[in-house]
């Protein structure tokens, strides 16, 4: 059975209290998520036991480190139902991984004049890298537009599809709206054009099931951090006839399979791409972080969280002067952006944080998609396993108090 509070009992951050004892009300797991103590203690127990470089020593505690390491991309294979952990490659988070297919993908398979498809609801971290390497190509990085509810415009996607786009890269779940693409439509779309077909999973992976075989889906990248697992580890999935023909990113220790004055041959998959000491302690403890939330269920973690979703959204649908932006509960993730009227959302997360709620504002890494929705920035609220609707009533109450310092009475 899924138990919320058993399920929070297990995130040490939240056995204290902040001053006038307060709760903690952490509403920024699109952010980063806490840690169970599975988490923690995996960790800690490389440190204390058995630490010692990857891949490199035969002696005990290096066989062991080999053994764990590998053990926790079988983890994320079978997370994502990857055909094997060879498509398995371990970075420093989403952000490296998207910069690895964006360099070494188009290199393979850009030529100038070729398009990049990408949408107004990306992360800067799936913009940003296109960008850089569509300079390096002369090729183009297109945009699909969205709709007024936050949704992907499916029609203009359409127009945008022809034989020149090469690659279509897109978020499982939009960072600020919370909008639920439907991969499997999308996968489709692209490959009726011949185009490869990336995930970026940050924000979907912690809340929903990915079978990248079934959506056919050809590179997938997500964070540690985000799903309840140590910072500085990340993954990318590529599919293997990809990375096969696709160069190397860094070059380096582990990433050679021979090395001569004038030129180098590569290691195999996923070594290939794993130059330098990977981030060892934190691979490992990524494994813990699957099994977690394999145990809670990710179709219990979706249910759950969908309710808490559809509750928050109608409390604050409630609110005089409340702005939320992107669809329906029913087409969304855990998280929700707004603004209230008359509030600055800088002044809104201070005037929170003084009641123990934690909340991120700004634009949220997604400047083109504040442009759209004709707003500098907005308050975001994002849920995680371990929230509860009390964590939401402190929301409104947080808000109600905003209202009242603000002055704001329309
Ligand atoms: N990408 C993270 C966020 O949306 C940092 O907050």
């Amino acid at each position: 059975m899924f138990d919320p509070q058993h399920i929070r009992s297990q995130f040490p951050i939240f056995n204290q209290t902040l001053s006038k004892g307060r709760p903690v009300i952490f509403l920024d797991s699109g952010a980063s998520a806490q840690k169970p103590n599975v988490v923690i203690d995996a960790e800690s127990d490389v440190y204390r036991h058995y630490y010692a470089n990857a891949y490199r020593g035969v002696y005990e505690f290096g066989a062991k480190v080999d053994e764990a390491l590998e053990a926790s991309r079988e983890s994320v294979r079978s997370l994502i139902n990857a055909e094997s952990t060879d498509e398995i490659i371990f970075t420093s988070g989403t952000t490296m991984s998207l910069n690895l297919v964006a360099h070494c993908f188009t290199k393979t398979f850009v030529k100038p004049g070729d398009v990049i498809l990408i949408s107004e609801m990306e992360h800067h971290a799936n913009i940003v890298p296109w960008q850089i390497a569509a300079n390096e190509r002369e090729a183009k990085v297109e945009f699909i537009p969205i709709t007024n509810e936050g949704l992907l415009d499916l029609e203009a996607m359409d127009q945008l599809l022809d034989e020149r786009v090469k690659i279509v890269s897109l978020t499982g779940m939009s960072n600020m709206l919370g909008t639920i693409n439907d991969l499997a439509v999308l996968s489709r779309m692209a490959k009726s054009v011949g185009a490869a077909f990336l995930v970026d999973a940050a924000q979907s992976v912690p809340h929903q099931r990915i079978d990248v075989q079934s959506l056919g889906i050809d590179f997938l990248a997500f964070s540690g951090h985000k799903l309840y697992g140590p910072s500085g580890i990340g993954v990318l999935y590529g599919r293997r006839e990809l990375l096969d023909v696709m160069p190397p990113f860094l070059g380096g220790g582990h990433m050679i399979d021979r090395v001569y004055k004038d030129h180098s041959e590569w290691a195999h998959l996923p070594a290939k791409y794993e130059a330098g000491t990977i981030p060892i302690a934190q691979a490992i403890a990524l494994k813990p972080a699957i099994d977690f939330v394999l145990s809670s269920g990710l179709e219990n973690i979706s249910k759950y969280e969908h309710e808490l979703t559809v509750y928050a959204y109608e409390r604050l649908s409630e609110l005089t002067g409340m702005t939320i932006y992107g669809p329906s509960p029913d087409q969304r993730g855990p998280i929700l952006s707004f603004r209230m009227q008359g509030a600055h959302p800088e002044d809104m997360a201070q005037l929170l944080n003084r009641k123990g709620v934690f909340v991120r504002h700004g634009h949220h890494c997604t400047m083109p998609l504040h442009d759209r929705l004709g707003i500098p920035n907005s308050v975001r609220a994002s849920l995680g396993i371990y929230n509860l609707r009390t964590d939401i009533d402190a929301l409104i109450e947080g808000l109600k108090y905003v209202r009242e310092r603000l002055r704001l009475t329309a």
